[in-house]
């Protein structure tokens, strides 16, 4: 769908697809759990053998409605939905790194994403090395290790306004053997779509202007499909290797493209629960459906802001 249409359609259109006779309104499918008919279905659906629907913490129709819309407006290949911006974060390096391994990251980040990385990450063994995202190729390359595993930054940083050269960040990223992960929350995708310019994972705070509203904290996280985790596998051995706990599944073998994603959701959202209500999920929804008209007004109000200024003297 996101090669085909505008992304005005995609905010209207994408995700929830209804056939004759189904809701034209995405439905809050407010339920823990979800009927099968044979203990031998359950199992296969279980064993990621099936796509279906079973416990809601795995995967919910309304949730997943709305990450497709999500990644089809960022041009990825799937998406996941979090109760929150910081859980999406957390999930996006926790996916790729254990305790002692290592990423580099922008010093022009959210206090709290700056928290989360440089506390409590180094309590579960996860190092940060902070760099400007100015500084040029040669410094940053410095800050790499050989247990280095990503590279993060914010797009438009929050709360001083930086522009990422996000070219620059993957060139420097994929030199390293490392993907790209970038917190698109501030321009969304209406505004850049950061796959285009080379990144390999984005994140949201859905609970901006992606929710629009005021009403729900949330998150996201889309899988470009891009990166080639066999490619480092070495560096990877989450997603490279089998998975104990899944019955020996290697998700880069079982799930291709779709590797990192299916990881985060039947792994890490398997075991740490930080799912998004689908009744949150359905008015993010609805905030989605507006943003493409939303977002120009808010530049125009920004513009206008920034010209009173710049024309005062006092300022
Ligand atoms: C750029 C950015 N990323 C992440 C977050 C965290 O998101 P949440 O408040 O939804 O947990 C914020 C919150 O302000 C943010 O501005």
């Amino acid at each position: 769908m996101s090669k085909k249409f505008n992304p005005e359609t995609l905010c209207v259109q994408a995700g929830w697809t209804p056939k004759k006779g189904e809701p034209r309104v995405l439905p809050i499918y407010q339920s823990t759990t979800f009927k099968y008919d044979t203990s031998e279905q359950m199992a296969r659906l279980f064993d990621l053998e099936e796509s279906g629907y079973f416990y809601t913490r795995l995967q919910n129709p309304t949730n997943d409605a709305v990450a497709a819309k999500i990644a089809a407006l960022e041009g990825g290949v799937a998406a996941m939905l979090t109760a929150s911006g910081q859980a999406a974060n957390f999930y996006a390096i926790f996916n790729i790194c254990q305790a002692g391994d290592h990423f580099v990251c922008s010093s022009s980040i959210y206090g709290g994403t700056f928290n989360l990385f440089a506390v409590t990450l180094k309590k579960l063994g996860i190092e940060v090395t902070f760099v400007s995202p100015d500084a040029p190729d040669e410094e940053i390359e410095k800050a790499f290790q050989a247990n280095t595993k990503a590279l993060f930054g914010e797009s438009i940083s929050n709360p001083s306004l930086e522009v990422l050269d996000i070219e620059k960040f993957a060139r420097i990223a994929h030199k390293q053997g490392v993907p790209l992960i970038v917190d698109n929350t501030f321009p969304t995708p209406i505004n850049c779509r950061p796959f285009e310019w080379g990144a390999d994972i984005v994140v949201h705070s859905t609970t901006k202007y992606m929710d629009g509203h005021a009403t729900s904290v949330g998150g996201c996280i889309v899988d470009s499909g891009n990166f080639d985790w066999d490619a480092h596998a070495d560096k990877f051995p989450g997603l490279c290797t089998p998975d104990e706990s899944y019955h020996g599944l290697t998700y880069s073998k079982a799930f291709g493209k779709m590797a990192y994603i299916t990881k985060a959701t039947a792994q890490l959202m398997r075991d740490l629960g930080s799912i998004q209500s689908p009744q949150n999920a359905f008015l993010l929804n609805i905030g989605l459906e507006t943003l493409h008209l939303r977002m120009p007004q808010h530049c125009k109000n920004a513009l206008a802001v920034a010209t009173y200024l710049h024309n005062n003297d006092k300022v």
